[in-house]
């Protein structure tokens, strides 16, 4: 394990309240110091980080690794190597596997596999239901004593109020999150997009944004009900934010996630035109993009604006992926029959960037929302640069322009809108615990 003195960078650390240029050394995998000027030492790598940002590295508390059972989309190697280049150090891996993570034996296989083949930290999410169908409690319990973060049946919302009760309740026993992925499926089957315009012109079913609002307002009813602590999963609607906002005024026990493609995407970006157009984009002979294609479906401006402010006073607690990736005979077929999903980790930063450059976020708040923000609903001592910590921190070169080439995802997922777009915001190197795990300028020429 080498030792590091990261030089003259800016450093963020939001839990220590650090925004400031200065040196921070890393002895033995470990933070050692942040000092205004830390002489070099001997068998001490030097890394010159003059006008870069140096932050915790990310925290990820929502992806997809598919694996056991879809190692055609991803693996565990190739997702958190694409998260490395993505700046994470710790990502949350959803139980939708195959077979799903509903007992001991799955959590087992992907601790183990992370630890063989991982470059960086995974925790895996436990599935709330047996199989993850909605139909009976997994072994909860079991679960949590094999390591998992919190249960969640993603991919499936959990429909059945009496079984999100009995899940609440336990999760309160376990003092473990229940995630929630919120869409009434009586609203959303058969939708592939939005309901809105743009599903009306295409003539795609759509789906509407009260099937997310109504899920999340009855789990934060029975969160209420039980003490258990619900999160919801991608929110993407305003109406979602505004009774997330409104349950913490009363203290429930509910927290909210946002991806990034929420966020700085619309609904026009299943257009084909990239997704950085108006809402009143024109359509154009490419109007078709599948790789916009994700549930839920990305929104309108109003949703956005929503988002951004949710995240500006905290009703958002954190940013996450939802990175999902899928091969392209999933995503290369008709509108309808595509896979949800977008290949997320490589491009993160560099989108979410765009919120800091036009005003809508701070730098600070935005290291915040994917580091200490997300530490903390982990209850762990991660997403900080406090002595004695692990060193698992990210360097951003904020200014540096870049096209997006999906084809140089280290990712199995190429399934991005984003691909030939143009983003102002790089990772230019992931440290985890101590060692280099990815550098930008090993990756100049892909
Ligand atoms: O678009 C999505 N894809 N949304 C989810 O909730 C699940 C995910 C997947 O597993 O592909």
């Amino acid at each position: 394990m080498s030792n590091l003195l990261i030089k003259s960078g800016r450093i963020i650390d939001p839990i220590q309240g650090i925004d400031k240029t200065a040196d921070l050394l890393v002895k033995e995998g470990v933070i050692d110091s942040i000092k205004e000027n830390i002489d070099t030492q001997e068998d001490t790598e030097l890394i010159d980080a003059q006008g870069k940002i140096v932050s915790p590295g990310f925290i990820d508390l929502h992806c997809h690794l598919r694996e056991p059972g879809y190692e055609h989309k991803e693996t565990i190697a190739t997702g958190t190597a694409a998260a490395a280049k993505g700046g994470f150090t710790t990502i949350c891996a959803m139980p939708n596997t195959n077979p799903v993570a509903d007992s001991q034996a799955v959590i087992d296989f992907v601790l183990k596999k992370a630890r063989d083949e991982g470059v960086i930290r995974v925790l895996p999410i436990g599935a709330i239901t047996k199989g993850s169908i909605g139909k009976e409690l997994a072994e909860m319990s079991e679960l949590a004593h094999a390591g998992v973060i919190g249960f969640s049946d993603d991919g499936n919302p959990l429909e059945d109020d009496n079984i999100m009760r009995q899940a609440l309740s336990y999760s309160s026993l376990l003092t473990l999150p229940i995630i929630n992925h919120c869409e009434v499926p009586s609203l959303s089957i058969g939708g592939s997009i939005n309901e809105g315009w743009i599903s009306n012109r295409l003539g795609l079913k759509g789906n509407p944004s009260s099937s997310e609002t109504i899920m999340a307002a009855r789990d934060i009813e029975l969160a209420q009900l039980t003490g258990g602590q619900i999160h919801i999963a991608h929110a993407s609607t305003s109406g979602t934010i505004e009774l997330v906002r409104q349950a913490k005024k009363k203290g429930i026990r509910v927290t909210c996630e946002v991806t990034p493609h929420h966020l700085t995407l619309n609904q026009s970006a299943v257009l084909g035109n990239g997704g950085m157009s108006s809402e009143h984009a024109v359509l154009g002979p490419d109007s078709y993009d599948q790789n916009a294609k994700v549930a839920p479906p990305l929104r309108t401006k109003e949703d956005t604006d929503a988002l951004k402010e949710g995240l500006r006073d905290g009703s958002i607690d954190f940013i996450a992926t939802d990175h999902a990736p899928h091969s392209q005979v999933e995503k290369f077929c008709s509108f309808q029959e595509a896979a949800f999903g977008i290949s997320v980790f490589e491009t993160a930063l560099g989108s979410l960037m765009s919120l800091v450059h036009s005003g809508d976020l701070s730098m600070a708040v935005l290291i915040e929302k994917m580091t200490s923000a997300p530490a903390g609903f982990l209850n762990a001592n991660l997403g900080n640069l406090k002595p004695g910590t692990t060193a698992d921190i990210v360097i951003i070169d904020t200014e540096s322009e870049w096209k997006v080439d999906s084809s140089a995802f280290v990712s199995k997922g190429i399934n991005t809108p984003l691909n030939n777009t143009v983003l102002k915001g790089q990772v230019i190197k992931t440290i985890f615990g101590g060692k280099t795990i990815y550098d930008a300028m090993d990756h100049a020429h892909d």
